[in-house]
């Protein structure tokens, strides 16, 4: 399918179920592109539940999901109040088209709209070069345990003023 016919939209109720999947399965196949199969494990040991996204969307943040022609979600991304971006994920079999990065200027968009004056995110390895081309920098690189495995990521942020 071509990026061309997935359309970014607000999150509805009806995408948890997509989402909680898909975050596990962009995981497990983009994962090891650059982490260790044991940090791919304790990342995403299993697809999230349908209820823990529905509790997450309704915190108060705001989810936006890029949904192909049957208008199943297949890459999501979260914004939450003070600018910190939490989950950013793409199904495997939709990953390299763009859809993060237009996921992205959706966000950037929509916070600038919100008078956020500056977006920040913990970034994982693959995630880095998305944020990059978008403005972000790195501010640090974050070494940390996940269910007792090393892992990292990267601080990064973006200025919006
Ligand atoms: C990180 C992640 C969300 C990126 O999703 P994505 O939709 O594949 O991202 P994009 O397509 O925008 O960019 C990825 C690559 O596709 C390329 N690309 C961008 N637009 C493209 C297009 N229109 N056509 C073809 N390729 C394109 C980019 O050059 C980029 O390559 P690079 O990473 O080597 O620089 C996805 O890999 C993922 O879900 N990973 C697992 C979970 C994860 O790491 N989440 C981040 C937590 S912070």
């Amino acid at each position: 399918m071509e990026a061309a016919t997935i359309v970014i939209r607000p999150y509805r109720t009806d995408d948890a179920p997509c989402m909680a999947r898909l975050y596990y399965e962009a995981v497990q196949a983009l994962g090891p592109r650059a982490y260790s199969s044991a940090q791919v494990a304790a990342w995403a040991p299993a697809p999230l539940a349908p209820i823990d996204v529905l509790t997450r969307a309704a915190d108060g943040r705001t989810t936006f999901v890029a949904a192909d022609a049957l208008d199943q979600a297949v890459a999501y991304v979260d914004l939450e109040a003070d600018g910190h971006v939490d989950h950013l994920y793409c199904h495997p079999d939709f990953a390299g088209r763009g859809v993060a990065s237009r996921l992205l200027e959706t966000v950037i968009r929509h916070a600038a709209e919100q008078g956020v004056a500056a977006l920040y995110v913990e970034a994982s390895e693959l995630a880095r070069p998305v944020f990059e081309r978008q403005g972000f920098t790195v501010t640090a690189r974050r070494d940390f345990e996940v269910r007792g495995v090393p892992i990292h990521n990267y601080a990064m942020q973006r200025d919006l003023t």
